[in-house]
């Protein structure tokens, strides 16, 4: 059944002139039949320059919006039509505007987990992989960044010099990971290395031996002369530092860290998706040219 639908996806996808990006929080038999794999910020970038009609976004919306916001010109298509981000829901656009009035001398900053509306109202998006590096060169001293207050005090901790007004939302699924489970991993696995995505806590992050995008993680975990780590954030991640990396162990805290709308994607959804167009991504002309500034902000000042 598997390889006789992925056999169909393949074909589909020729006669089609499609391309399909996963995100590495996908389930496994779709990271494995992607074109291309990655963090947030290389798949915006994959979906603004790839040379095919059609984009096949196996992730949540606000990555579908990304592409769609990038490249008009294309069709967006989403396997699963309500596979959204609970963090990028915590924001909205009347909320953003309020805020923005009560600071008019800040630069506003969003995670690129909001939605397009958000987007719209902001000057620069970043992901968890460019914040640093952005933030680094941009000359204001007051920044207003959302949704995420977890990745928002990460950035706040490297730029003392400057004011932050934090949003008060978060990823629930990085946001419960405990430290207790940590500890208790550490306790049996003391030489292992601990692994954290910004999205996690500050007491998580402060344990961290690195703390970086789903990217970062892997590249550091594959560089590392370690063999065992503890790896805090969604478990889907793991199928490319296993495939990377078979000879080292990777343990996620509490055993299981699953981001729900991530794991929607099915290769039937993609399979039908793919064959009658469906799930097209729509953005609002007027909010797609007000959001692209943001993610051509974000591009540029990323290079
Ligand atoms: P990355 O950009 O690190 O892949 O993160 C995306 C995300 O949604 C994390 O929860
Ligand atoms: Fe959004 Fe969290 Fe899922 Fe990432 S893991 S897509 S932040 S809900």
């Amino acid at each position: 059944m598997v390889k006789e639908l992925t056999k169909k996806i393949n074909e589909l996808k020729k006669e089609k002139d499609a391309i399909i990006l996963a995100h590495f929080y996908q389930p496994p038999e779709i990271q494995a039949i992607a074109d291309e794999v990655g963090d947030s910020y290389y798949l915006s970038e994959i979906a603004r320059d790839c040379p095919q009609k059609t984009v096949v976004f196996c992730g949540v919306k606000f990555m579908g919006e990304s592409a769609k916001i990038l490249s008009p010109e294309k069709t967006v298509l989403m396997p699963v039509a309500n596979a959204g981000c609970v963090m990028a829901d915590m924001a909205n656009d009347i909320q953003v505007a309020a805020l923005k009035k009560k600071h008019p001398d800040a630069l506003t900053v969003c995670y690129i987990n909001s939605t397009a509306a958000v987007k719209a109202h902001c000057d620069v998006s970043v992901t968890s992989s460019s914040a640093l590096n952005i933030l680094g060169k941009v000359e204001n001293k007051k920044i207003i960044f959302l949704p995420d207050r977890n990745l928002g005090e990460y950035i706040a901790e490297h730029f003392p010099e400057k004011e932050f007004i934090l949003w008060d939302g978060c990823c629930l699924f990085h946001d419960r990971i405990k430290l207790e489970e940590i500890e208790k991993l550490k306790e049996e696995y003391p030489d292992a290395e601990v692994l954290v995505h910004p999205e996690c806590r500050k007491e998580i992050r402060d344990m961290a031996d690195y703390t970086g995008s789903t990217s970062g993680i892997i590249k550091y975990a594959t560089n590392s002369n370690c063999k065992e780590f503890i790896v805090a954030t969604e478990e889907g991640i793991l199928y490319e530092l296993e495939k990377q990396n078979p000879d080292k162990k990777f343990m996620i805290p509490g055993g299981s860290v699953r981001c729900a709308d991530m794991k929607k994607t099915t290769l039937e959804n993609l399979y039908t998706t793919l064959l009658n167009g469906e799930n097209e991504v729509v953005v609002d002309e007027q909010i797609r040219e007000k959001a692209l500034k943001s993610l051509l902000n974000m591009h540029k000042l990323a290079e």
